[in-house]
């Protein structure tokens, strides 16, 4: 074979996928149709995700006030979270050597470790769920305690506000003296 035959071949090669290209954005341009019935399917993938269950916003919900736990926080009132604990005092006291009821004394404990007050009895959920009560664990806790600590024996529903959350962990931090603030 010589080398014009073998520049012919290349070149029409060449010409012809040049002709396939052109023609598929020939194509593309005549069927633009197409283009849009395809991003229409997009868009219906879109709306189906965001029709996902209510349990899932909840969850974002949560994961956002999460984030965004120092700015609740810094807004956080002690007082009003002295009024807040309302809720708990039919189970918890939370003054110094006060008595465990249906739930634990609760007096110093923030950044205490979780389920370690002496003589009382906590669920395996609690006794095994391990770290410290901090900002962001409490918050989880007392958002939805159940969700936090699967098989806890803490038969709350939880609290739905961020500040209300906020408050009562403000006011957990300032009766423990070894936090600084
Ligand atoms: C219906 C009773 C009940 C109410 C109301 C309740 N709790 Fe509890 N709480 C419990 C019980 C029971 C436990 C022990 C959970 C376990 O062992 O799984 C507990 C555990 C806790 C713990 C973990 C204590 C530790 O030693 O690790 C914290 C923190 C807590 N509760 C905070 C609160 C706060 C704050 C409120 C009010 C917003 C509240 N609870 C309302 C029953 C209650």
């Amino acid at each position: 074979m010589s080398g014009i035959e073998l520049n012919k071949i290349a070149a029409s090669i060449l010409l012809s996928s040049l002709i396939i290209m052109l023609v598929g954005i020939i194509a593309n341009i005549l069927y633009k149709p197409t283009l849009q019935v395809s991003k229409r399917g997009y868009q219906i993938t879109i709306a189906q995700e965001n029709t996902g269950n209510k349990e899932n916003l909840i969850a974002t919900n949560q994961n956002e006030d999460i984030n965004n736990i120092e700015n609740i926080m810094a807004n956080a009132n002690a007082d009003s979270g002295a009024n807040i604990i309302k809720k708990c005092v039919s189970c918890h006291t939370f003054n110094k050597d006060g008595v465990h009821k249906i739930g634990p004394n609760l007096s110093q404990i923030f950044n205490a470790p979780k389920g370690k007050k002496d003589g009382f009895k906590y669920s395996k959920a609690m006794l095994t769920a391990g770290g410290k009560w901090d900002e962001k664990s409490l918050f989880k806790f007392l958002k939805n305690p159940r969700k936090y600590i699967p098989g806890t024996k803490m038969s709350f529903a939880g609290i739905r506000k961020a500040n209300d959350i906020a408050n009562i962990i403000a006011y957990l931090q300032k009766q423990n003296p070894n936090h600084s603030n």
